[in-house]
């Protein structure tokens, strides 16, 4: 009897030493963007790292890496579908390759404001663009804003004729290269980490972005005239990878899928501060002119590059722009 309780006894004990070099390694989650930490994308990231971590100790190990430090938007979806990154928010420009619908975001001038593009985002179509990608592999997980974007170059951008001629970096979509076509630019489609450099070096003339990167990224430093157009949005959509996210854990997926969602609304609340403080900013440096337009001025833009909706019509899919549109009108 003494025998058989040693026994166990040195059973139990040795099954507490193995348990802990036993126990399962973390799940790794690489998010990988291309923008700076302070910025809507990189403070949601972080605020994702930050709720998994304390939400699933030892259980999830999520890693951000920002500034194109892992991938760029080019390259971050393949290498999501070959298990290389678990999480990306790549700007709404970014899918063509995936799919043409998402590219309703590209059309210029064709939301109001970030309200509009919230509102779309949230009908039933825009909830049903999250779902675009699926037979690619690829699952939104949801929308993120950054802003509406502004126009920017070496010389006064004040009406469509001040375009022409000028070179303007461009997000790869076909969309954006026919809009900056349309007043006589000349689109050259570029990665977001060699903006500024192109920029300083004047390989470039012109470029378009939201606030936050034209601040976080010091384009205003070498762009002196900066127009406040608000012609377009640069949104982005979280995205993830369908095998990834079905070969989860039953009792980790709910958590990932909760603080995902936090995190996003967190980004949202910061891309609606980043919009008003960072804007502020650059209009008190020195080193850029923020110039706004006239309603007549505006309305020339709008002319020059309002053909751009019914030349991609037919790939965009008229059902989407009809409601993109609708959701300019409030909700009473
Ligand atoms: C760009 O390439 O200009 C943007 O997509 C960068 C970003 O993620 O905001």
């Amino acid at each position: 009897m003494k025998m058989i309780k040693t026994l166990i006894a040195s059973t139990v004990a040795c099954a507490a030493l193995i348990a802990p070099m036993t126990q399962a390694a973390p799940i790794e989650i690489k998010f990988s963007h291309v923008v700076a930490e302070n910025t809507p994308k990189g403070k949601m990231a972080l605020k994702f790292e930050e709720l998994v971590e304390q939400r699933l100790p030892g259980k999830v190990d999520v890693k951000v890496y920002p500034n194109s430090q892992l991938f760029s938007d080019s390259k971050v979806l393949e290498a999501m579908l070959l298990g290389d990154v678990q999480l990306a928010a790549p700007s709404l420009s970014k899918f063509q390759k995936y799919t043409k619908k998402l590219q309703v975001f590209d059309l210029p001038f064709l939301f109001n404001d970030i309200e509009a593009v919230d509102r779309f985002q949230k009908s039933d179509k825009g909830q049903e663009l999250l779902t675009s990608l699926e037979k690619k592999g690829l699952m939104g997980m949801g929308y993120l804003h950054n802003g509406m974007k502004q126009l920017s170059a070496y010389s006064p951008l004040k009406v469509p004729a001040d375009a022409k001629g000028k070179k303007f970096r461009i997000q790869t979509s076909d969309i954006l290269a026919a809009q900056f076509e349309q007043v006589g630019g000349i689109p050259l489609k570029k990665p977001f980490s060699e903006v500024f450099t192109l920029l300083q070096t004047r390989a470039i003339d012109g470029t378009e972005n939201p606030w936050s990167n034209i601040y976080s990224k010091k384009f205003f430093e070498v762009q002196p005239y900066i127009t406040e157009s608000n012609h377009g949005v640069l949104d982005y959509m979280v995205v993830t990878s369908k095998e990834f996210w079905a070969g989860l854990p039953e009792d980790i997926r709910p958590v990932v899928a909760k603080s995902l969602k936090e995190a996003i609304a967190y980004g949202n609340e910061v891309a609606g501060e980043k919009t008003r403080s960072d804007r502020q900013a650059i209009i008190d440096s020195p080193r850029s002119e923020v110039l706004s337009m006239t309603d007549a001025e505006r309305q020339q833009w709008v002319e020059a590059m309002k053909p751009v909706w019914k030349q991609f019509e037919h790939e965009v899919g008229k059902d989407v722009i009809d409601a993109a549109l609708a959701s300019n009108q409030k909700k009473s």
